[in-house]
């Protein structure tokens, strides 16, 4: 089967998101021709996981070197990069992947015209890189479940192809997991209230023909109780210096309870997603959104209309009920501050950018 390509820079210098919104019912692709047009995408979730907002983030730097004629193209360059750096607050490989293209930016403001080429080159290596790095973290995690056979495997919201620059973070775990023979099913929990469980994470297994059982977020105890879950394995939007982790709403509470029957937990992330100027998780900004995403299940109102609404779509989970954190550079077990900052601070398996 063809690798999917939710990200896709186009011969006409113009950029192809599968919209995600409408998955699985319809695969539709958006054509993306400005940075303003990639942060309105961004925000609202036409493309999400916090790889691929990165790689969309660089890419909109592109179309924004595109339109910057003229003179004062380094002052265009530097709203649209604003404009995308507003479009989520969460997952810091956004603001990541606007660094490295700001500096690429800053090295050539005294030039005539904005540096079309560089920068298209870098948003292409950010992406080539993040699929890299997803195979690397693959194996590293799949080497930590082949200790003992984990049987079944739980996981939330959607960390695979759809997120990254293809295989994907802990889905990308999953998937050599069970080329290698190592896992027999995933939980998918269906992740409310955008679903990325039930919509993505499904519909990409399923296409795999990997064994898929999809459960409502309220079940995971149950499943953990009978002790049918080896391991749960999500991913992260921005892991801070002493290992605390944001990620998906709900991944606190499935920490939890895994940490109460005896599950481990797996996190499983590029470094890319290390923000390391944090102290802990306490100072990670936490997205909240539209209540409608609760009130309404399309059209129809499933609460009474004007209810005051809590909508936060990331929680912490501390670093203390996390068994294993998972990046290229490999595993760091009982994650804290040393640990962490040792692994980071070994070489990295491929070219720093
Ligand atoms: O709101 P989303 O769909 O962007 O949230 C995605 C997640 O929380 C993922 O777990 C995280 O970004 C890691 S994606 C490889």
């Amino acid at each position: 089967m063809a690798p999917l390509t939710p990200i896709r820079w186009c011969d006409d210098d113009t950029l192809e998101l599968l919209d995600q919104r409408w998955l699985p019912s319809r695969q539709e692709t958006l054509r993306i021709d400005s940075a303003d047009a990639a942060a309105e995408a961004i925000t609202a979730m036409v493309v999400r996981g916090a790889p691929a907002i990165g790689i969309t983030a660089a890419y909109g730097v592109v179309l924004a070197a595109q339109q910057a004629t003229g003179p004062n193209w380094p002052e265009a360059m530097a709203a649209a990069i604003q404009r995308l750096a507003a479009s989520r607050p969460t997952a810091i490989n956004l603001f990541w992947a606007l660094k490295r293209m700001k500096a690429i930016v800053e090295t050539h403001r005294h030039a005539a015209a904005a540096p079309v080429e560089a920068l298209l080159e870098a948003a292409r290596d950010i992406q080539r890189q993040d699929l890299a790095d997803c195979l690397a973290m693959g194996e590293h995690g799949a080497d930590l479940l082949a200790r003992e056979a984990p049987g079944a495997v739980m996981t939330h919201c959607n960390t695979g192809a759809l997120a990254t620059g293809g295989h994907g973070t802990a889905l990308g775990v999953i998937r050599t997991a069970w080329d290698r023979g190592l896992i027999s099913r995933v939980h998918a929990n269906e992740t409310r209230p955008w679903l990325q469980g039930a919509r993505l994470t499904a519909w990409e297994l399923a296409q795999e023909q990997i064994p898929v059982t999809l459960a409502v977020d309220s079940a995971a105890s149950q499943l953990m109780a009978r002790g049918e879950i080896g391991w749960l394995i999500v991913g992260a939007d921005r892991i801070t210096a002493n290992g605390d982790v944001a990620n998906k709403i709900g991944t606190l509470a499935l920490a939890v309870q895994a940490r109460h029957f005896g599950v481990r937990v797996m996190v499983v992330a590029p470094t890319s997603t290390f923000d390391l100027s944090l102290e802990s998780g306490a100072d990670i900004p936490i997205e909240t959104r539209d209540a409608r995403e609760l009130t309404h299940q399309g059209e129809r109102a499933v609460a009474p209309v004007g209810i005051d609404v809590y909508n936060p779509v990331f929680d912490v989970t501390p670093a203390g009920l996390i068994d294993a954190i998972v990046c290229e550079k490999g595993v760091i077990e009982a994650p804290d501050r040393l640990r962490l900052a040792d692994l980071l601070a070994t070489a990295s398996p491929r070219p720093t950018p």
